[in-house]
Order: C-alpha cells, then sequence, then structure tokens
C-alpha cells in the first residue's frame, strides 16, 4: 500500500495543470490507464476561449457562454471561467507553450461557433492540446510519480465517510492500492459511449461510475453534446474536423452544394454546435449526405495540419463528407467551485466535473480552458487542507453472487444502442427502451461483486453500463429540449426546466 499527499486519476490538460501548481513538498500520483498523452487533451484541436482582443472583454465571453449554455449555466461559475481565461493564457506563456503568434508575437485568435468574436487561441494551427499537455509535462517536478497503464477500479472510503485512496488493476490485472487524503478524479468524459465520436478511445466516462458507485451525486447527465463535424466514410466517423475551418471560412453543402446553414439560424455555419449538429443529423437521415467545403481556405495545410492529414488519409481535398458524433459531456459529477464532491476527500475536475459552467451546451473552446482554471483553482484549495488521513474502511460484507449466467454486451453494442436511443434525437420510448436493455444485464448484482475478481474489459464494459445507464435515466426525466438534448416528443425549450438540473445519487453505495 504506497501513501501519497495527492492522488490524481487521469493525465489530460486538468490533472496536470493541478499536478504541475501544487506545492513541490506534496508527494502527488498521477495515475493513468494508458499512456500520459493517450486522452482527450492532446487531440483538441481548436484552442482555448480568452478575452484578449482589442474589442473583447469577459463579460462578452460571459454572455456567450451562456447563451450556447441555454441560460442553465451557474452564473457565478461563468463569470470566474471568463475573468481567468486571459490569465491562464498569460500564465502558459510564461511557460513557454506554443501558442500561434504574428510576426509581432501577438497571439493569433481564431473564431468558432456561437462566439461574437474571434477569441480563440491556438497552437501548431490545430494541435492546441498536444501543445499544453506538451507544456505542462515539462513543468512535472520530482515531486510529482506518474503512473501510466494502471486503471483506478474502486474507491476508498473510510469509516467517517471521507475518500481516502484507489484501487488499481496494472497492465498485468494485478491489483494494488494506495491511499492519500485528497482524491481528484480527471478521467474526462464517455464520448466512447457512442458509436460515431470525436473522443480517444480512452474516453469511457469511468470516472462518473465511480464517483457515483461511492455516492457522489451526479448532475445534468443528459447533455451530451454532438460535434457536427466529423469526417464520415464508409459508414464510420473517422476524426473531428474543428470547428476553427468554419470559424476560417469552410461551409457545409449538401450534394447540390447548397448552403445547408442558409435559413436555419441568423449565424449560419458557426451556429451554436447542437443546431448544425441537429441539422446535419436530419439530412443524413433523409439520406441526403452532407459536406464541408474547403475550398475558400488559404494555406489550408499550414494552418490545419492535423485536418489536412486527416483528409489525405481518406483520399478527401475540397469537399468532405461530415456526420455528427458525441465530443462533450457537460453533466458529470457535482461538484462545488473548488472541484469538491459531496464526498470529502474525493474531488472532480475537467470534463468528468458538472460545476454548471456548460449548461446545457458548452461553447466550444471553453473545455481546455475549464480544466486549466479548475486544475489551478483545486491547487490553491488543497495546498491549504490537512495531510493526515485515517485509513479504517468500512468493512465490506459482499455476498456471493453467481454471475456464470449473467452476460454483458460487447463494447460495440452499448456504443449501438447508445446512438441509437439515446443520440442526436431522443423520445421516451428510446430512452425507456435503452433503460430496459441495460437492467437486462442486471448491473445491480455485477456492483455486488468483488470488482478484484473481474477482468478489466469486464470491469469497464460494467462501468460503461453504469455512466449510460445514468445518461438514459437523466434524458427521460428532463421532458423538455435544451440545448446538446434534443427530444423529438417535447421538441421546445420549457419554462419549467429553466431552473431546473437532474441529480442522480446512488442510495445503495457500492461496500
Ligand atoms: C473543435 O475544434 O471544433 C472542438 C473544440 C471544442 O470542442 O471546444
Amino acid at each position: 500500500m504506497r501513501k501519497n499527499d495527492v492522488i490524481i486519476v487521469g493525465s489530460g490538460v486538468a490533472a496536470l495543470q493541478l499536478a504541475v501548481h501544487l506545492p513541490r513538498h506534496l508527494n502527488v500520483m498521477v495515475i493513468t490507464k494508458s499512456s500520459v498523452k493517450n486522452n482527450n487533451s492532446s487531440l483538441a484541436q481548436g484552442g482555448i476561449a480568452a478575452a484578449i482582443g482589442p474589442k473583447d472583454h469577459p463579460y462578452l465571453h460571459y454572455v456567450d457562454t451562456i447563451e450556447a449554455g441555454r441560460q442553465i449555466n451557474d452564473h457565478g461559475s461563468v463569470y470566474h471561467l471568463t475573468e481567468e481565461a486571459p490569465k491562464v493564457i498569460q500564465e502558459l506563456r510564461t511557460f513557454h507553450c506554443k501558442f500561434d503568434t504574428y510576426v509581432n508575437n501577438e497571439l493569433q485568435l481564431g473564431k468558432e461557433g456561437a462566439h461574437s468574436l474571434a477569441r480563440i487561441v491556438h497552437g501548431g494551427g490545430d494541435q492546441t492540446g498536444a501543445s499544453i499537455v506538451d507544456c505542462l509535462l515539462n513543468k512535472i517536478g520530482s515531486n510529482i510519480c506518474v503512473v501510466e497503464n494502471e486503471l483506478v477500479y474502486d474507491l476508498l472510503v473510510n469509516e467517517e465517510g471521507q475518500c481516502c485512496g484507489v484501487k488499481t488493476f496494472d497492465k498485468n490485472e494485478e491489483v494494488h492500492t494506495f491511499t492519500a487524503p485528497h482524491v481528484v478524479l480527471a478521467t474526462g468524459g464517455c464520448g466512447e459511449l457512442y458509436r460515431f465520436t470525436s473522443n480517444s478511445i480512452q474516453a469511457t466516462g469511468e470516472g462518473i461510475a465511480l464517483a457515483y458507485w461511492a455516492g457522489a451525486q451526479v448532475k445534468d447527465m443528459e447533455f451530451m453534446q454532438f460535434h457536427p463535424t466529423l469526417l464520415f466514410t464508409n459508414g464510420k466517423t473517422r476524426g473531428l474536423i474543428t470547428e476553427a475551418v468554419r470559424g476560417e471560412g469552410a461551409r457545409l453543402v449538401d450534394g447540390a452544394g447548397n448552403y445547408l446553414m442558409d435559413g436555419v439560424h441568423p449565424m449560419g455555419d458557426l451556429a451554436p454546435r447542437h443546431i448544425v449538429a441537429q441539422t446535419i443529423f436530419h439530412s443524413l437521415k433523409n439520406d441526403q449526405p452532407v459536406y464541408l467545403d474547403l475550398t475558400s481556405i488559404p494555406n489550408f495545410e499550414k494552418r490545419f495540419p492535423t485536418v489536412a492529414k486527416l483528409c489525405r488519409k481518406y483520399h478527401f481535398t475540397d469537399k468532405v463528407p461530415v456526420a455528427p458524433g458525441s465530443h462533450f459531456l457537460m453533466g458529470g459529477i457535482e461538484t462545488d467551485q473548488q472541484g469538491k464532491t459531496s464526498i470529502p476527500g474525493l474531488y472532480v475536475i475537467g470534463e468528468a466535473a458538472c460545476t454548471g459552467v456548460h449548461g446545457a451546451n458548452r461553447l466550444a473552446s471553453n473545455s481546455l480552458l475549464e480544466g486549466l482554471v479548475y486544475g489551478k483553482r483545486l491547487a490553491h484549495y488543497i495546498k491549504n487542507q490537512k495531510r493526515e488521513i485515517n485509513i479504517k474502511l468500512v468493512p465490506k460484507h459482499k455476498p456471493q453472487v453467481n454471475l456464470s449466467s449473467h452476460r454483458l454486451p460487447k463494447i460495440k453494442e452499448i456504443q449501438d444502442q447508445m446512438m441509437e436511443n439515446v443520440g442526436i434525437v431522443r423520445h421516451k420510448k428510446s430512452l425507456q427502451k435503452q433503460l430496459s436493455w441495460i437492467e437486462s444485464f442486471k448491473l445491480d448484482q455485477w456492483l455486488r461483486m468483488d470488482f478484484a475478481k473481474l477482468s478489466k474489459k469486464q470491469w469497464t464494459t460494467i462501468a460503461m453500463l453504469q455512466t449510460s445507464f445514468l445518461i438514459a435515466r437523466a434524458a427521460l426525466e428532463r421532458t423538455e429540449s435544451r440545448g446538446g438534448h434534443y427530444r423529438s416528443d417535447y421538441p421546445f425549450e420549457s419554462e419549467k426546466w429553466l431552473k431546473k438540473h437532474t441529480v442522480q445519487c446512488r442510495k445503495e453505495v457500492r461496500g
């Protein structure tokens, strides 16, 4: 059993930002289930939104964030996020983060959907996430131990109900225990629950399941954002084409070359994501393919090297077929402004958290920003907390459950069912169907098992079923359409839901 001061699960920008801002006298362990750069942060193309242009102001960024979030954001959180954004960029520049600049060293600013001004700071053209991850990894001190290929499968909770550590499977599926008075989940989102996704294969949402099983509250799980433009060929999505491409003039067109977004929304191709994604979805449902016309962008290869490489790989040049896919979860484990959850000692930052900043639909390029702002803020909080912990655990009484006759689905089945029933368009019947389908795998019985006896694959499947269940149940509860949550049986926003959130908490905590 190894003792630490802080355990951070995950290695995206939120995790690394926290790690590098914690004081050097603390022993910090960063645990990641894959390699340190294999995560959604490293794939992020667009950039970081920050009001730093001459005509911009954090208040304008705040207004755009709340408008995109369809008014149910936590206004205080949005205020802090948008105020902090220019300072975060400034600090990364002092860390020598490679952002794209003009010859006079001024930052280049891109434009993305639902922003009233160009305010997206980017690096390496469309390799912003990778630039920041590299920059933060260079700042890792000797107090930080990074453990790769180690999957956290349980949270330890002591007699006082405080989270005090984690249990893991290493790459050989051996079991280990690590303790700490501060356990932080920075495990990212769950785009991999869907057949079509922009996300890394690692984004399976297990952090949300872990926290829920330990008794934490999860919030707003129905709000899944679908990115409008993933390269789409032979019935499969093949990777993200950043919205910044439309910010530079690319247009969505139908098979006859007509502009798809004309007359749909005043912001046209740069309308909020859910509007563009739903428009493309309906076109594809009617067997009308949609393309992104890239011909108007000068220096395409230089400005968008990742997208250019992807297009070359699939032999597309000027007109690229696109489809929407899961991209970002606005909901997650409920936290306060420091990242604290309803369980003492357990914190969540980044996409796994629901701080309320994104409301029903995240504004483009606010996600790296969220990870950076909340990572740093939590470091300040933990700095002033105690370092001792009682690790006397609540005794676990595990009834012997014979699961030999219980089957688990294949991960692909989960992805197909989620896309079909809890995807871009949902309705009561499809959601009920999904919940019954998940229930047929007797999730509650699997949860009574000693997880150490499962394989990593079985455990991951159970966690994916759990997170899918939370999304479907919240989507069934919210009888309206708002932001990323669209119900064909309740197609409009409802006044009644304006101030309401879906909150789920497990009564029978996994013991
Ligand atoms: C994009 O580059 O289009 C994605 C950026 C984001 O989701 O914020």
